[in-house]
């Protein structure tokens, strides 16, 4: 570790929240990847630690009691998401692996029996591959057509161009809430009434949202909401899908096998109710909970002191980021949550990911699994800085300190 990172102020600035991590015990640690995983606050690995201890079982499968705990464990952790996101009913929270599984359950088990040629999907040039992807394979299976609309300059979807690529062919429109290379917020309520003014129901990808704005899938309006428990303080391994009860009734289960039936026979398998149907085999039952406790520990704090938080540090960031020679960002749009990505004059952003590491200070440097946005700002890569509930001016302070002395170890 270099002697800056040494050195670093092992006191901080004031926060609230970050004793509450215990990766920060390395003080010298300056996190500034969030939007690829947060960290965990103990009370999420100990909830874990405590239900796999004394309260394990597998559920919906037994009458002993450990079962009924595990059982009342799992589906009080449903019942927090469905909180969380403003649901009406926990049969509309589905629990997946992540936002990436909850896309590919909509793509394979709404859109596909939908689609045929002629049909199209809609999505926008700011997605994550995991939105992206999907699509692309339904609509090689089926023939039908993925349209895209464009994002400004500032890296904003356009909304004119977007409310015309809505038609009659349109089966289903599928959009980030928040973006992961980019950090545009979306105007996810006034674009899924436009989606709905054409019939068209609309997938959020709220991965990025989560953590950083409180959701309600009902003011939203939309049909169905993905997101991840990693990105969200909790454990990886388990995210969820919110999924309108009409439609999750309506549709075919994805995959098959134990807990998703009613009765199984080789002549006929009847399936259970939504969201059981949906979720064959034993689950992440302990990431469940895992979940639940990020949950309940992001409710605790409340979103008054979330987003105040995130506020004050955003602007801050803008602007000692705006204060160094040569950076510039990509995606400057009005209305961002949580990030920066940029790019600096001369030095590759690969470069600047290795001599922060060196310092103890961790981005993200890549194309971020969204490379058409890259493509479409003409960048291979960016640099990402992201921030969580535990960053302080001083991570802002240490993240610009250290560029500049990459620029002049770099002569740039
Ligand atoms: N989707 C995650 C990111 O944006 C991994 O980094």
């Amino acid at each position: 570790m270099s002697q800056a990172a040494l050195n670093r102020d092992r006191t901080r600035s004031a926060n609230p929240w970050r004793g509450d991590f215990p990766v920060f015990a390395d003080a010298s640690l300056v996190y500034l990847d969030s939007a690829a995983s947060a960290q965990k606050p103990a009370v999420v690995l100990e909830a874990m630690r405590e239900f796999a201890a004394h309260s394990y079982a597998n559920i919906h499968r037994g009458v002993y009691r450990l079962s009924e705990q595990a059982t009342a464990a799992y589906e009080g952790a449903r019942g927090k998401v469905r909180a969380f996101l403003g649901a009406a009913s926990a049969r509309e929270i589905v629990f997946t692996r992540g936002a990436t599984e909850a896309v590919n359950l909509v793509a394979n088990s709404f859109a596909r029996p939908r689609l045929g040629p002629g049909d199209e999907i809609l999505i926008t040039h700011m997605e994550h591959h995991a939105n992206i992807v999907p699509w692309q394979m339904v609509c090689g299976q089926t023939g039908a057509t993925l349209k895209v609309a464009p994002v400004t300059d500032t890296g904003e979807v356009d909304l004119d161009a977007f409310a015309a690529l809505l038609g009659e062919q349109t089966r289903l429109a599928a959009f980030a809430h928040v973006s992961n290379a980019l950090g545009t917020v979306n105007p996810v309520q006034e674009m899924t009434a436009l989606a709905h003014a054409h019939g068209v129901p609309v997938l959020i990808d709220g991965a990025q949202a989560v953590p950083h704005l409180p959701v309600d899938v009902r003011g939203i309006g939309c049909d169905f909401y993905v997101f991840s428990g990693h990105k969200l303080y909790g454990p990886d391994g388990i995210g969820a899908l919110y999924g309108k009860a009409e439609h999750l009734e309506a549709m075919p289960p994805w995959q098959g096998g134990g807990d998703m039936i009613l009765s199984v026979s080789f002549d006929k398998t009847l399936y259970a109710e939504a969201p059981q149907k949906f979720e064959a085999g034993t689950p992440h039952i302990t990431g469940a909970v895992g979940l639940g406790a990020a949950i309940d520990y992001l409710e605790g704090i409340g979103w008054d002191a979330i987003t105040a938080h995130q506020q004050e540090l955003q602007a801050y960031a803008a602007e000692v980021l705006g204060g160094i020679g040569g950076l510039k960002l990509v995606g400057t749009a009005a209305r961002r949550a949580g990030l920066f990505s940029f790019v600096i004059d001369g030095i590759h952003p690969h470069d600047v990911g290795t001599f922060l590491a060196a310092e103890n200070i961790a981005v993200r440097s890549g194309h971020h699994c969204a490379q058409p946005v890259m493509e479409r700002f003409g960048v291979p890569a960016t640099t990402r800085a992201s921030l969580g509930l535990y960053n302080t001016r001083s991570d802002v302070d240490a993240l610009a300190a250290a560029l500049r002395r990459m620029k002049e170890f770099f002569g740039a």
